[in-house]
């Protein structure tokens, strides 16, 4: 039996605007097919393991659509590894050994997504504290490291999904400064170098960090782009 259980509402309930919900499950994988378009995503030499969360995935993707009112069709795969959603729409996935959890949005309402999952049964070593922490982080982590620390690397693998499709940055670890709210599972999210002005906008980039059971979620949404160019 998993350490967690996970609803559609709960996870939709990390999101500030409007958003489809897709979850699967790790039984579920092999009862959905994947297209043809997505096969070919998967190399001859793709490990059962990645299979099987690959499955997931598409089937969890899928579901988001559908709870947005729109078909199941295939969802691509970008030369960095980003899902393809349809015109018009964004979103983001992630897996862990037993789910997978996707949600879209039209982007009318929100100009990305980014979604992670880890387990809080992994380890966490000192070392990865050092990687991926920024001193004020450090500061923050220090208080709690057990959970804390899985919440920034949760909390900034959603940014990383969140900014790459729109803004194809490569983002470091080091790059990000999340600031946490008091007694809150939300963060601001600032950058910490200077990127060429480009149409996204960081100021309101926002997310939130919660745990179900072992299961730690993070979810970053970016602003509608008309906005943010409007400000
Ligand atoms: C891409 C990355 C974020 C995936 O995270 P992960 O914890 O390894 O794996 P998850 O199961 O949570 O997510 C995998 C899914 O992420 C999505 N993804 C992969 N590359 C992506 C990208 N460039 N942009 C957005 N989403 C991406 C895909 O949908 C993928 O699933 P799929 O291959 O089945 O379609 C991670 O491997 C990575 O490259 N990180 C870069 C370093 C980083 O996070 N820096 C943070 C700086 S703020």
């Amino acid at each position: 039996m998993p350490g967690y259980e996970i609803t559609v509402d709960d996870l939709r309930s990390l999101f500030t605007s409007p958003v489809g919900i897709g979850i699967a499950r790790e039984m579920e994988a092999t009862q959905s097919r994947l297209y043809p378009d997505e096969l070919a995503i998967l190399t001859p030499h793709a490990r059962a393991v990645r299979r099987q969360q690959f499955q997931m995935g598409r089937l969890a993707a899928r579901r988001a659509l559908v709870d947005l009112s729109l078909p199941p069709v295939a969802i691509g795969t970008g030369s960095r590894g980003e899902p393809v959603w349809p015109g018009g729409i964004v979103g983001s996935i992630t897996h862990t050994a037993d789910v997978a959890l996707a949600a879209a949005a039209r982007d009318e309402y929100c100009g990305g997504i980014g979604l992670d999952a880890e387990r809080l049964t992994r380890a966490f070593p000192e070392r990865v504290r050092r990687l991926i922490c920024l001193p004020s982080e450090g500061i923050w982590v220090a208080v709690s490291p057990e959970t804390r620390l899985p919440m920034v690397f949760c909390a900034k693998e959603a940014v990383f999904k969140a900014v790459y499709p729109l803004a194809r940055l490569e983002l470091g670890f080091q790059d990000v400064e999340l600031q946490w709210a008091s007694g809150s599972d939300s963060f601001r999210v600032l950058l910490k170098r200077d990127y060429p002005v480009h149409k996204m906008d960081f100021v309101s980039l926002v997310g939130k960090c919660r745990s179900y059971g072992d299961l730690l979620i993070a979810v970053v949404q970016l602003p509608p782009i008309r906005l943010a160019a409007s400000r």
